[in-house]
């Protein structure tokens, strides 16, 4: 993918939890120079967070990653989390990170888009607030068109740009073009398993498998 094509500054959502967010992200970080990560709401701190494991895995310096707005013990979703901290998330307190001297960054959803946060607003709400370019990824597999085309819909009914749609894992034929054709959307890249998860092998997947009309 051209670096030229890539915007500034994406939010990394997916179609569920555990889906390759972090994956995606650390691969955006090796192939992109210069980028910086954020992950604004980390739920659950006891394992190793996603910003810990984009480092750990990138090896990249501390410098280019941005502290959680929110660093919730629990891992629950964060509504619940933070109430058992008697913590409420307050939208207000998500700042638009200063770039400084990076040319971009890479933010991280939780979740899917329909994650509580609170009582009245979802992950969906905060993506509104930062209105960045939206990269959707998606297990690839059964299952993966419809739960695509969902959260595409409440994507565009938000008004947010969608930059395209990762398909992760083993390819099933034709979920690509489907997904491609029923979402009117750019499936950007189609990520094989990676064996092992090292700098090297992260930048070369962004060099294979990325690409951006
Ligand atoms: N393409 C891939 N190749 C190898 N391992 C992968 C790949 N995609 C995901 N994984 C592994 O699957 C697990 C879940 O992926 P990941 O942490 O990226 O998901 P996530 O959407 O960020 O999850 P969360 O909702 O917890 O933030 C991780 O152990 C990750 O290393
Ligand atoms: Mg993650």
């Amino acid at each position: 993918m051209a670096r030229n094509n890539f915007p500034d500054r994406v939010f990394v959502t997916g179609t569920d939890s555990g889906i390759g967010k972090t994956t995606v992200s650390a691969i955006l970080m090796a192939g992109l120079p210069n980028s910086g990560y954020w992950k604004p709401v980390q739920s659950g701190t006891e394992d190793v967070t996603d910003s810990q494991w984009v480092r750990r895995m990138t090896g990249l310096p501390e410098t280019r990653f941005y502290p959680e707005t929110y660093r919730l013990k629990a891992p629950l979703p964060p509504h619940a989390s933070a109430a058992m901290e008697n913590v409420t998330i307050d939208l207000e307190k998500f700042w638009v990170p200063y770039l400084g001297s990076l040319e971009r960054l890479i933010v991280e959803g939780v979740g899917g888009v329909m994650v509580p946060l609170n009582e009245q607003h979802f992950v969906l709400d905060l993506m509104k607030r930062l209105n960045y370019p939206v990269i959707l990824v998606c297990r690839n597999g059964r299952g993966a068109i419809n739960h695509t085309l969902l959260t595409l819909e409440q994507l565009r009914n938000q008004g947010l740009n969608i930059l395209g749609v990762v398909l992760n894992g083993p390819p099933i034929a034709s979920n690509r073009q489907a997904i491609e054709r029923y979402g009117k959307v750019q499936v950007m890249a189609e990520l094989p398993v990676l064996e092992t998860i090292n700098p090297h092998t992260l930048a070369r997947a962004y060099k294979d498998h990325f690409h951006l009309e």
